[in-house]
């Protein structure tokens, strides 16, 4: 095991531990993403209820060209940087037409799943072998550092799959400033945000017919048992979620179906779950136009332009330094 990987299994069960814990109990979403769960959230982007996708992909599929316009500055040079990059389906289109606009670009994805990011560079190797590519492993919160040093060039910070959902508004704000940390005044942060609507469109998107955003959730307990010792059951556990339209945000629960304790070896520890106890595993956060105009000049940032898919779904938003 090298020394990264013992940390980063360190600060796991650190999180699980106080997790499981606290009152409520909460899981961390960014755990989700283990080799399964990243194979898993694959088919979650294929669901016909899962919207994000589509609507992402339509407005890069329709409007690359006025975001390749809006990324250049003066030359047609500059380096993609993507957090949390997945399996890259939808950033493709991007940089085809980037390419295809004979772009002088280089592309560093970072992920925490290296099986999204083994994906990834594989497809990407083949469809575009002349791409500079830097694919890096690993929590981008630690990752942020090293993209200070980059070619000189404009850095486009590229945050998509309304990732930025899953932190709550303090998080967003002190992730956004630690982004600024980094950027020079000549770079950008274009982030998918997906909007508020319908709250049945909503809420059927963390709860899909065919259970895969169920066995999502579940794997997360998968994983505590496989990587910390523990003996979850997963039947024993059942998936909820919902869509609170006060507060735009849709949040997923693991609910114990009966009283129960849980062994985790890693901590040395038992955990109580009380029938019909709920574990809190992810919020979902929506917003209005007005909450991501707030969300840009708390973070210090300012719109450069919002592109939008023809429902008004969602948002893809281009922010500057102010
Ligand atoms: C919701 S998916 C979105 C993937 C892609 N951006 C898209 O739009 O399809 C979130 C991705 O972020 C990665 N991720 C989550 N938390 C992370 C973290 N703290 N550091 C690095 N990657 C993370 C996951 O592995 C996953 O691939």
């Amino acid at each position: 095991m090298t020394a990264t990987h013992s940390t980063e299994l360190d600060q796991f069960a650190t999180d699980v531990l106080a997790g499981l814990s606290a009152r409520p109990k909460h899981l961390s979403s960014k755990y989700f993403y283990d080799d399964e769960g990243s194979r898993l959230f694959q088919e979650i982007m294929k669901l016909p209820e899962y919207y994000l996708t589509g609507c992402e992909l339509e407005i890069f599929e329709r409007q690359a060209d006025d975001i390749f316009k809006a990324f250049v500055n003066g030359s047609n040079a500059f380096d993609l940087i993507e957090l949390g990059a997945g399996d890259g389906t939808k950033t493709a289109v991007l940089i085809s037409h980037f390419l295809a606009r004979d772009a002088d670009i280089s592309y560093s994805p970072i992920d925490i799943s290296q099986e999204a990011l083994d994906a990834l560079t594989t497809k990407f190797a083949t469809e575009f072998p002349a791409l500079r590519m830097d694919a890096k492993q690993g929590d981008y919160f630690h990752i942020l550092k090293s993209l200070k040093n980059s070619r000189g060039l404009r850095k486009v910070l590229m945050f998509l799959g309304s990732n930025i959902g899953n932190f709550s508004r303090d998080q967003s704000v002190e992730f956004f400033c630690h982004l600024r940390e980094v950027m020079n005044p000549n770079d950008l942060l274009f982030i998918g945000f997906d909007l508020e609507k319908d709250p049945h469109v909503i809420a059927n998107a963390y709860d899909d017919a065919a259970g895969v955003t169920a066995a999502f959730n579940l794997n997360l307990l998968a994983r505590i048992n496989r990587e910390l010792g523990a003996d979850f059951d997963l039947d024993k556990f059942v998936h909820y979620a919902n869509y609170r339209p006060i507060e735009g945000s849709a949040r997923s629960y693991l609910i114990s179906r009966e009283k129960q304790e849980v062994h985790v070896a890693a901590l040395k520890r038992n955990f109580q779950f009380e029938q019909w106890e709920a574990v809190f595993m992810e919020i979902s956060q929506k917003y209005t136009i007005r909450m991501i105009e707030d969300l840009a000049a708390d973070s210090g940032f300012a719109i450069k332009r919002n592109f939008f898919d023809g429902r008004n779904y969602y948002c893809d938003s281009l922010w500057q330094l102010v």
